[in-house]
């Protein structure tokens, strides 16, 4: 069985960065990681190979290995054979976490078309993140010491911040709880990337640490703009199924701020709201009572303080037109909700 070539991702290399030169070098370097993505995750026994290409072919916005790149204008080895390799580990990474993810919140869209575990099983959907991690391991092993180190550490944190949002908030303030496990389970690795990027570009650790931090603020963003999708956009835009998170007993910003409320609303939410949701009828509810409570403007409101952190990240970087582009990225991503 021969393995046509992966499409062109949904949105990647869509995003106009400001500046034509820039543009270009980009998107050469996202072809690069596609075709290195595509050569990695074809290696291997056709019945494993074929699970994995399902996502990777399903699309996506491959903003990580977009965010390893432009780090990597920090340095004199931009867009390096190093950092392909560094943008592809970090988004064989991010893969292999859906597969898991979509398994653990029983998702069933993913990238717009069925998630692993609904096209095959949950066997099937574990062992393809997994492999994909092996694969992610490979390509790491020729990066150094210090990138297998990060790697784990970085891995480390994404389990804990997935294991915390399993485990719940308990009797710990759970919006306190949420700030933790979104930094954990998303903030890192969007860190990762901007670290990656940038060391194996050859910046200097000034700006290596600031690419670290920008990844993580924008990370955080990220999340709470995904969370805040998840109540209230429609399929067609999301590629996922609205109210995943509720039906699985997973209080997102929006809805802990809803469930704060001093009104009606918030007091109908409270009752309905005690666990997971297991018949459509409440979910359709809920969606509809978070429709008309401040969820989503208490969590936007959240969504602009991290954007000024991410603003000071941005500050600690020269003024150039990359810098430039990362300021606009994490404005990018709140687009996303408009
Ligand atoms: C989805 O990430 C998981 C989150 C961390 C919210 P993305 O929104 O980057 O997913 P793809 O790669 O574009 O599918
Ligand atoms: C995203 O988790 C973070 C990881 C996959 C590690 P979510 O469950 O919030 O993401 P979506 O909404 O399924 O993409
Ligand atoms: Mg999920
Ligand atoms: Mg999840």
């Amino acid at each position: 069985m021969t393995h046509g070539p992966t499409q062109p991702p949904r949105s990647a290399g869509y995003v106009d960065l400001g500046d034509a030169d820039l543009n270009a070098r980009i998107a050469d370097g996202l072809a690069a990681v596609e075709k290195l993505l595509h050569d990695e995750l074809s290696k291997g026994e056709d019945f494993l190979v074929d699970k994995v290409l399902h996502l990777i072919r399903a699309g996506g916005k491959r903003f990580r290995p977009m965010m390893a790149l432009l780090a990597s204008e920090y340095g004199p080895k931009a867009g390096s054979d190093e950092v392909i390799r560094a943008a592809a580990v970090v988004e064989i990474t991010h893969l292999a976490t859906l597969y898991h993810d979509d398994v653990m919140d029983e998702a069933e869209l993913r990238r717009g078309v069925e998630s692993a575990n609904s096209r095959w099983d949950n066997s099937v959907a574990i062992l393809a993140g997994d492999i994909l991690l092996a694969h992610a391991s490979r390509l790491m092993s020729g990066l150094g010491r210090e990138t297998v180190f990060h790697f784990a550490e970085t891995f480390g944190d994404l389990v804990t911040g997935q294991m915390r949002e399993t485990v719940g908030p308990g009797d710990s303030d759970p919006i306190e709880h949420y700030t933790k496990v979104i930094r954990e389970k998303t903030g890192v690795l969007i860190a990762s990337a901007g670290y990656l990027g940038a060391l194996h570009g050859g910046a200097s650790d000034e700006h290596i640490d600031a690419l670290k931090r920008l990844g993580e603020a924008i990370g955080i963003v990220f999340q709470i703009v995904d969370d805040i999708i998840d109540i209230y956009s429609d399929p067609d835009e999301s590629g996922k199924t609205p109210g995943t998170d509720l039906r699985e007993g997973v209080f997102t910003l929006p809805v802990l701020h809803a469930l704060q409320e001093d009104t009606e609303v918030g007091e109908e939410l409270r009752g309905l709201l005690t666990g997971p949701l297991t018949d459509d009828a409440s979910v359709e509810r809920a969606l509809e009572l978070l429709a008309r409570s401040t969820g989503r403007e208490k969590a936007l409101a959240d969504v602009h303080r991290y954007l000024a952190e991410a603003e000071e990240q941005v500050s600690r970087l020269p003024d150039n037109e990359v810098t430039r582009a990362l300021g606009q990225l994490a404005g990018y991503t709140v687009r996303r909700v408009g």
